[in-house]
This record gives structure tokens, sequence and C-alpha cells, in this order.
């Protein structure tokens, strides 16, 4: 399968990495109306991989078809045309459900049970016997923070918004899943929840898990993710590593005070003054030839970082290339 499947659009693709998820010309096209006569394309030829033990995000702007290629993966939704493996098994083959975890988008909980039996339910479908649920469940709770009080006393009616996500997230890890999918699990969340989450998420990388995650929390991708993608219109713009798609960080954004205006408007040519003879600007050329020149003009270094756009300059920037 490997070698009829293109793999082009992913610039860090290596033979030598286990792959977990690999699409090829992956498409979905729903029919609506009356008749079916309506066609919504949501997804156009999608190809792309995910490799073992990668945190990866998949981005785009809400209507992008993050959530269909998420369902497509998971062989909730089949596709129009195109295929995929998922751990090594065509798209919707049942011997994978075990290995693999789940959060929807705005999941539905069975809010009069408490966490605990939600959990216990979950565990049930998995067939996962008695003795590893009472292990696992509080061990799955300690790791998203919910108290086993919480967990045993509240019906999940009585949960905020975040502790709904982080028994979501427990029970997309009930089955100690290979590859964890997560649909947009930091949305509508304050700063606190998506720390939580993101701490969460960290420590599943940490224990070697696959992590495939849609997002337009672009922040929080930033800190988390080994590679990106971004989907608009259904189409795949872009995909690669951060380094590989904002570029390794090359030059210094610099803050300083005092030196001589013209001579500092070569070393930094976006420069821009600010009461006090304070300034800042991206340095072009040498960084200690930079600080020779500046101890000379009587001038000093304030602050100073290394400089790449963001990656929501970057998003912005390719929606705009696309014309999107
Ligand atoms: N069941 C469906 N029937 C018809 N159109 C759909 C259905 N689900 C999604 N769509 C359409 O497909 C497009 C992509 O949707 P979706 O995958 O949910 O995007 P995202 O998750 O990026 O917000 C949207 O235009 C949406 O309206
Ligand atoms: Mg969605």
């Amino acid at each position: 399968m490997k070698s009829v499947i293109d793999t082009t659009n992913s610039p860090s693709h290596t033979e030598d990495r286990p792959l977990v998820v690999l699409t090829s010309e992956l498409r979905k096209v729903y029919s609506n109306g009356l008749f079916l006569n309506q066609k919504v394309v949501s997804l156009k030829s999608c190809s792309l991989v995910v490799y073992k033990g990668e945190t990866f995000g998949l981005l785009g702007p809400n209507g992008a078809g993050k959530t269909t290629l998420l369902k497509l993966l998971l062989g909730i939704l089949r596709p129009t045309s195109g295929r995929g493996l998922l751990l090594g098994k065509p798209l919707g083959d049942r011997s994978c459900k075990q290995r693999i975890g789940y959060l929807p988008e705005n999941p539905y909980f069975y809010d009069c049970l408490t966490g605990w039996e939600f959990l216990q339910l979950a565990a049930g479908l998995f067939q996962i016997p008695q003795s590893v649920q009472n292990r696992r469940i509080p061990q799955l709770l300690e790791l998203v923070g919910i108290s086993q009080a919480d967990a045993r006393k509240k019906q999940m009616r009585r949960y905020s918004k975040g502790m709904l996500q982080r028994i979501g997230m427990a029970q997309a890890l009930i089955n100690d899943p290979e590859v964890v999918f997560l649909d947009e699990p930091m949305s509508g969340l304050d700063p606190v929840g998506r720390y939580q989450i993101r701490e969460i998420i960290l420590s599943l990388k940490a224990a070697g898990k696959t992590i495939f995650f849609n997002s337009h929390v672009l922040s929080e991708v930033e800190l988390i993710c080994d590679r990106i993608a971004i989907l608009a219109q259904g189409k795949l713009i872009c995909c690669g590593s951060l380094n590989e798609l904002l570029g390794t960080p090359h030059s210094y954004h610099v803050q300083g005070q005092g030196g001589d205006c013209q001579i500092l408007q070569k070393w930094l040519p976006n420069i821009e003054f600010k009461p006090d003879g304070l300034w800042q600007g991206e340095l072009q050329g040498d960084v200690y030839d930079f600080f020779a020149s500046l101890h000379l003009m009587g001038g000093q270094i304030l602050a100073m970082k290394l400089f790449r756009p963001s990656l929501e300059e970057f998003f912005i920037q390719q929606l705009q290339q696309h014309k999107i």
C-alpha cells in the first residue's frame, strides 16, 4: 500500500519512522437536500502522514473539514474516494478500535451519571475486566485532575465545562490507547482549563502516545505540537514541523536605549524609536559586531530574543495567500 500512497506533502517524511496514519487523496462529499442532490465537498484529496509518538495538530478555520477528516480516520465516516491506513489497517477496520481513543467535539455526556459511572460505562464498552477498571479509573482521575469524591458523588450535570472536558479526556484514555484523537479539546475553556488540558496532553506525549488533535487555539498548538497541518475549505494547504513551516529562529529582536539613530538604523532596518531614547527592531548582521558598535555609541541592550513569526502570523498569512 505504501508505494501507491503519495506522502509528498509532508516535508519531514522519512521511511524509517513508523507511521500511525497515512492517507492518500482522501475526499468526502456530503449529499444533502430532499433528493440528496445538494453536494458539500467537505474534504478535497487530502494526503498526510502522522508518525508514531508525535503530537500532530490539525488547524483550520471553522468549517475547514477538520472534524470530517478526523471522523474519516476513525472510521465513523466513509470517504467518497481515496484511502488510508490507521495503525497499518485500512480506515474503518474494527481491529483498530481497541488501540485508539477519541474525544469528540462538543461531547454529549449522560449527565445523570457520576464521572465514575461514566468511566465504568466506557470501560464496559471495551470489555475491560472489573479488576483492571478498579486500578485504571483512579489513575485516570489523577491524571486529569478530578478528585475521587467529585467522580464518585457528583453527577456530571454539576461539573464545570473544564471538568466535563477532563472527564471526557479520561474516557478517551480508558482503554490505554496507543493513539488518541482529540477534536477541539481546548475550545470554550478558560485559560486554567486550557492549561490543564495542555498538561494532560504533555503527559500523554511523555508516555509515548501518538496524539492527533484538531484545534484553532494556535498558541496552545505552538507549545505542544511536533508537526501541524493547515486545512482550509477542505484543502490541506501545508504540513510540517514548526521549524519547517515557520523557519528556525534566525534573527534577534532587540530592545535597547541610547546610541546614534543613523547607525542603529543600519543594524536594525525596521527600527522603531520610542520616547526616552528607547528603541526596538530586528537585528540584521553579526550579533557580536552589533554589541561592539552599540558599546562605542554608548547605547545599551534592554532585552533580546530570537525572532520568527508566530504560528498565528503564519496561519493568517497562509489563509491570505490561498485567498481564504
Ligand atoms: N453531516 C453533514 N452534512 C452536510 N455537510 C456537512 C456535514 N458535516 C459537516 N458538513 C460540512 O462540511 C464542512 C466541514 O465541516 P467540519 O468537518 O465540521 O469542519 P470543521 O471541523 O473544520 O469546523 C462544513 O461546510 C460543514 O457545513
Ligand atoms: Mg470541527
